[in-house]
């Protein structure tokens, strides 16, 4: 990573696959050793991006698949520059919920656009930023689905989509993986969570050693 002195993590996976306790359980740890943590995510991770987020997630109606990727890619473009890249020079823990994998994974294999250039738009946004370590909470859609249903909140705009859609974003994260090994972790989301904290706190740990 050239980033900085600090080390990036983000949290990948589908809607409802347990992203956040994850990323609370390995902040607490990472807090509790000694590091500074800067927890965020995307979209919405700075002023600008909160108001983006509230276009892709709750416009009422269609936006095309073009437009959203597009919109994803700014809020990302802005989040990097002024908020991750700032951190990591300062020696920050960056804990991030989604990156530009979700752009590959949601507007590539979910929406169908060519993953190549989806991923090539995110990399000039963020100027080439890939992070130290990419989990993936890696879990059957229609499991998923029903930890939705039973959260028992509104649907946004990605969550509504069907479960085809959900099948080829699950898929693509995995390609995804498989063409990254090194920067990935793929975890069973259906596991306990603390047996997956514990799996991801190895990967960590190692990746932090001196
Ligand atoms: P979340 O913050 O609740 O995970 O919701 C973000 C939603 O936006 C989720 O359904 C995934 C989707 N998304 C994309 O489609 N592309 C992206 O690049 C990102 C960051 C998120």
């Amino acid at each position: 990573m050239t980033e900085g002195p600090g080390f990036w993590i983000t949290l990948e996976g589908g809607d409802g696959s347990g992203k956040t306790t994850q990323a609370d359980l390995l902040e607490s740890w990472l807090t509790d050793a000694g590091h500074t943590v800067l927890r965020t995510r995307e979209p919405g991770g700075s002023e600008v991006g909160q108001l983006i987020r509230e276009i892709v997630l709750h416009h009422r109606g269609d936006i095309a698949p073009r437009a959203e990727a597009l919109l994803y890619a700014a809020d990302r473009a802005h989040h990097v520059a002024t908020v991750v890249r700032p951190a990591l020079q300062r020696g920050d823990v960056v804990l991030q919920d989604r990156y530009l994998d979700s752009s590959v994974a949601y507007q590539g294999a979910g929406r169908v656009l060519d993953a190549t250039e989806v991923r090539e738009l995110s990399l000039w946004a963020a100027e080439g930023a890939l992070p130290d370590l990419t989990v993936l909470l890696d879990l059957d859609p229609a499991a998923a689905r029903t930890r939705l249903d039973s959260a028992d909140k509104p649907f946004d705009r990605l969550e509504a989509e069907k479960a085809e859609f959900h099948g080829r974003v699950r898929d693509g994260y995995l390609a995804l993986a498989a063409a990254e090994p090194d920067r990935f972790l793929v975890v069973d989301a259906a596991d306990a969570p603390d047996v997956i904290a514990a799996g991801i706190r190895t990967r960590v740990a190692a990746l932090l050693a001196p």
